[in-house]
């Protein structure tokens, strides 16, 4: 088999000070291919951000990758110096956060700022770039190129943001690119054309993607693997198929119970109730033993490992597959 683009293996990251540290990623292993979507799902709190930062080497402070291996091509990012790893960002490895508005400066107009990412990693002429970025922002789906090229941030729509900011994430041509709850922010229909934009350019490019979501819905028609992370750690891990279909952890469930349908937008019927454990007090054994409707005195003594129990099919919870 070929070697997969991204292999993140047993990935540990820590936030700490003077006095504590707190695991904020337990143990997280997983791999992309090229061409292919790797969903990660949870609520929030379970560490899926810092999971794509740790990758990305954007880390915010007191936050560090304390284990395991991130192996991009074959080759551990974790011993790389900024250096290194900056020149990767942006050429190699792409990111697109969930506020499209945050992410884009709004002193300048959205063509510089594409065309400065151009800039500072390819070897071309000013004039060369601009004609790149009016491509770009064509690519993306955007009519009028000519005129978002001339816009300011604060003139366009968040979906329109979210397309300029997918351009700025393809202007490199990256390889992977991890998609940070990229249409949370936005309304029903134009997340859709936004999951379908994700689709499009991974198939045009064979980029991997990793998208992050907390939604169980976006994930199930555009994800080829889906890991549902809780508390930091993966909870189940499996094919898109099998996590929609046959899901075997009561916290996979809930989640499909409780989300929303992209195309009829009904109601939450329901939902899990509580919240994920913070980081600085995890329950002593399965972390989701305080809302699940299946806990019993193991779980909450004892910490399941996960298990395989079908292949490819692994799942952290005593009860699974027996
Ligand atoms: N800057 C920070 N300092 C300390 N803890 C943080 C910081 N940022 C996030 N955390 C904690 O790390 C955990 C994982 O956060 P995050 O990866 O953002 O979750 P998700 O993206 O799944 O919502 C949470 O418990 C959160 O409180
Ligand atoms: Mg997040």
């Amino acid at each position: 088999m070929a070697e997969p683009l991204l292999d993140v293996q047993n990935l540990e990251m820590v936030f700490e000070n003077k006095y504590q540290a707190f695991t904020a990623v337990d143990h997280l292993s997983f791999s992309v291919e090229k061409g292919q979507t790797l969903g990660i799902v949870g609520e929030s709190g379970s560490g899926k951000t810092m999971a794509a930062l740790s990758v990305m080497k954007l880390l915010p402070n007191q936050g560090r990758v304390s284990g395991g291996k991130i192996l991009f091509e074959g080759k551990d990012l974790v011993p790389l110096k900024d250096r290194e790893m900056q020149r990767l960002r942006g050429r190699e490895l792409a990111m697109i956060f969930q506020d499209p508005m945050m992410s884009l400066d709004q002193v300048y107009t959205v063509g510089s700022q594409i065309v400065e990412a151009i800039l500072t990693h390819e070897p071309v002429g000013k004039k060369q770039a601009e004609e790149r970025a009016l491509a770009l922002l064509a690519a993306v789906g955007i009519a009028h190129p000519q005129r978002v090229f001339r816009s300011y941030p604060f003139e366009l729509s968040g979906g329109m943001c979210q397309r300029v900011m997918i351009a700025i994430a393809l202007s490199c041509n990256p390889k992977l690119l991890f998609a940070d709850e990229p249409t949370t922010a936005l309304d029903v229909t134009v997340q859709a054309q936004i999951l379908d934009l994700l689709r499009k350019v991974r198939d045009e490019y064979q980029m991997g993607i990793v998208l992050i979501t907390h939604d169980l819905g976006v994930v199930s028609d555009i994800a080829d693997r889906v890991i549902v992370m809780y508390a930091g750690k993966s909870m189940e891990d499996a094919s898109t198929d099998v996590i929609m279909n046959h899901p075997a952890h009561p916290y996979t469930m809930g989640l499909i119970q409780s989300a929303p349908k992209l195309e009829e937008q009904v109601e939450r019927l329901h939902s899990i109730e509580g919240a994920v454990p913070d980081i600085r007090s995890m329950p002593k054994g399965c972390r989701f033993c305080t809302r699940c409707p299946q806990a019993n005195d193991l779980c909450r003594e004892t910490e399941p490992q996960a298990k395989e129990i079908a292949p490819g099919h692994f799942v952290r919870c005593h009860y699974a597959g027996s």
